[in-house]
């Protein structure tokens, strides 16, 4: 009896989230009032003005800020810490530069040594990294770090990858690229995504919805449907019709922002 409330196609439920800093001299209101749910599986993409409070909000929900009104649930339960159901990946790799590319992906696993060789092996494998396993860091590219850093996340198997402009330090044609690896990445694996961006075209490219952020305080502006097959084409009429449509969402974002 009873239970029948609980909706397992809703992996994330923010509900009416605010969070503010508190210094001496001043309180700044990061977000206020964030409501929206992601469905398992989907990959949201987050767009708004620069400072709205998009890092902020994805710290709340990887649990590195626990100080905040309202509820964040995952799979029903409020967040209150870190956990390895939540991979974040940010805007530089974070590798350690003093491990290799396995080491670095090995790192936590408990599993035992062969076990942990052919789980990098076929992680590496799905970043078109193999081969990689003994080099440094500094061995590679921009794009290739970022890519070990997808598959140092994709490795411990989150239910959701938070990512921070994952893509934002990639030159153009690297960026396009990457956005199709990213792309396979997500269809194969079906690992929900919420991803931050300031790359219009991108959020159009991956995402199955887009939620547009408001100027400071960050509060939802209108959240986008993209109901197009993937892989996606972008020079097709509807997709830049999509883009249209977000970019002027977005226009008026950042019209109402000031510093
Ligand atoms: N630890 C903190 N202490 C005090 N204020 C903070 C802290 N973290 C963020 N803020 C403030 O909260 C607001 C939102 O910051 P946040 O980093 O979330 O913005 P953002 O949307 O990610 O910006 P960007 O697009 O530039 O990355 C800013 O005004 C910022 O100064
Ligand atoms: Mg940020």
């Amino acid at each position: 009896m009873a239970e029948t409330s609980v909706d397992n196609s809703i992996i994330l439920d923010i509900k009416h989230v605010s969070k503010s800093f508190r210094s001496k001299s001043k309180t700044v209101q990061a977000i206020e009032d964030v409501d929206f749910k992601v469905g398992r599986g989907e990959f949201i993409s987050v767009i708004g003005p620069s400072g709205c409070g998009k890092t902020t909000l994805l710290r709340l929900i990887a649990g590195l800020e626990v100080d905040y009104e309202g509820d964040i649930l995952l799979n029903n339960k409020r967040v209150e810490g870190p956990g390895l159901d939540r991979g974040v990946i940010f805007q530089d790799h974070r590798l350690l530069p003093w491990l290799t590319i396995e080491e670095n992906l090995a790192l936590g696993l408990t599993e035992d040594k062969t076990q942990i060789k052919a789980l990098v092996k076929q992680y590496l494998k799905k970043v078109d990294l193999e081969g990689f396993e003994n080099a440094y860091p500094r061995q590679l590219s921009g794009g290739m770090s970022q890519r070990a850093s997808i598959a140092r996340a994709l490795i411990r198997q989150p239910e959701i990858l938070l990512l921070d402009e994952p893509l934002g330090a990639l030159d153009a044609l690297t960026r396009y690229n990457m956005q199709e690896e990213l792309e396979k990445i997500w269809m194969d694996n079906k690992t929900t995504m919420i991803m931050i961006t300031h790359d219009i075209e991108e959020a159009v490219y991956l995402s199955d919805r887009i939620v547009v952020l408001d100027a400071r305080p960050c509060k939802v502006k209108e959240i986008f449907t993209i109901p197009l097959e993937h892989p996606r084409d972008r020079s097709s009429i509807k997709f830049e019709e999509y883009r249209a449509s977000v970019v002027s969402s977005f226009r008026s974002a950042v019209s109402n922002y000031s510093i």
